[in-house]
């Protein structure tokens, strides 16, 4: 039995889009920032007494279906292991609302390291990220603490993430403010297909991503905070240029997400320093210096309530322990 913690993550470069659709590799590198507040804590167990994989999410028993994702990954553990056993999943997400936050990248990535420790694999923390990688592209960052870099690579052993900078030792911090939906999301999986298939800039897309990994690393290593938050602004909107312009056309924003990010640009012409980001939803990150936290909360509370407004440091990477 093994238990592992791993935290979420969030893209200042963005993943959009697959070269390999079964081993989970990216069309671009990606760059994050992993997050101290949103966590998930996993505990598996393998154990020869079961007749199939049970996986329990928030005292939740998932049903065949919901489970699959988390079953490819303990197929690909007993692979790996020699295991034969069916395993138990427990998993919990540390969200503090039920708002779109609940991110596959910490989920998959506590997954990987819980499932291989308990079948008495010790892999290392590259090969963590890379089978974490096989849930959701995205959890192969959460392994490592910091800003962390998923280098594309062309195959199932060089895709994998390596740390930036693990301990970040300037002042950034993120905000998340998270807005409400009741329409049924595009899952980024289904979503990222689509702009690949049929967006006529994904092409350029691939170059806009390169040039921003190399701006955001020199960014990174000058502490330049305002540099950071421009880059990482720019592309989430150029990501999200790939939803609007696939074929059908969609979108993840919503009225409220409009308003936060005027509410952002309206700060920013006020000289506060402060740049937005999205993902496969409506909520917004705010990235900034931690010195304007105040500033900011006080003119977003005019809009929002102060209860969805969550504030994050730069979290760790995984920790995995056996019971
Ligand atoms: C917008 O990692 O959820 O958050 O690999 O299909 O599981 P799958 O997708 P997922 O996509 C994340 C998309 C994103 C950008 C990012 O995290 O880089």
């Amino acid at each position: 039995m093994a238990t592992a913690k791993a935290h979420t993550n969030i893209a200042l470069v963005k993943y959009w889009g697959k070269s390999d659709q079964e081993l989970i590799l990216p069309q671009t590198s990606s760059l994050s920032l992993t997050l101290d507040e949103f966590f998930t804590t996993t505990k598996v167990n393998f154990d020869d007494q079961l007749t199939s994989d049970q996986v329990i999410v928030d005292n939740q028993q998932l049903d065949e279906k919901s489970a699959r994702k988390v079953v490819h990954v303990l197929d690909i553990v007993r692979q790996l292991s020699g295991r034969q056993a069916f395993g138990r999943v427990e998993s919990h997400n540390n969200v503090p609302m039920a708002a779109g936050l609940a991110s596959s990248a910490s989920a998959f990535a506590a997954l990987a390291g819980a499932a291989s420790t308990a079948a008495g694999l010790s892999l290392s923390r590259r090969d963590l990220s890379r089978l974490a990688r096989r849930g959701s592209g995205s959890a192969t960052r959460s392994i490592y603490g910091g800003l962390v870099e998923w280098q594309k690579g062309t195959n199932d052993k060089d895709s994998y993430a390596i740390p930036v900078m693990e301990k970040v030792d300037f002042p950034i911090e993120m905000m998340a403010v998270l807005i409400n939906t009741k329409k049924k999301k595009v899952s980024s999986r289904s979503g990222m297909q689509l702009s690949v298939t049929t967006s006529p800039y994904y092409d350029v897309w691939r170059q806009v991503v390169a040039a921003d990994m190399v701006a955001i690393k020199k960014a990174i290593d000058q502490r330049d905070i305002n540099a950071i938050g421009h880059i990482a602004e720019e592309n989430a909107l150029r990501m999200h240029a790939l939803t609007l312009s696939a074929d059908p056309g969609y979108t993840y924003f919503n009225a409220e997400t409009l308003t936060i990010i005027n509410a952002v640009k309206d700060l920013r012409a006020g000289g506060i320093n402060c740049y937005y980001t999205m993902d496969a939803g409506p909520n917004v990150k705010i990235i900034y210096d931690r010195k304007d936290r105040q500033a900011i909360i006080g003119a977003l509370s005019k809009i929002i309530s102060c209860d969805r407004l969550v504030v994050s440091q730069p979290g760790p990477g995984i920790k995995i322990w056996n019971d």
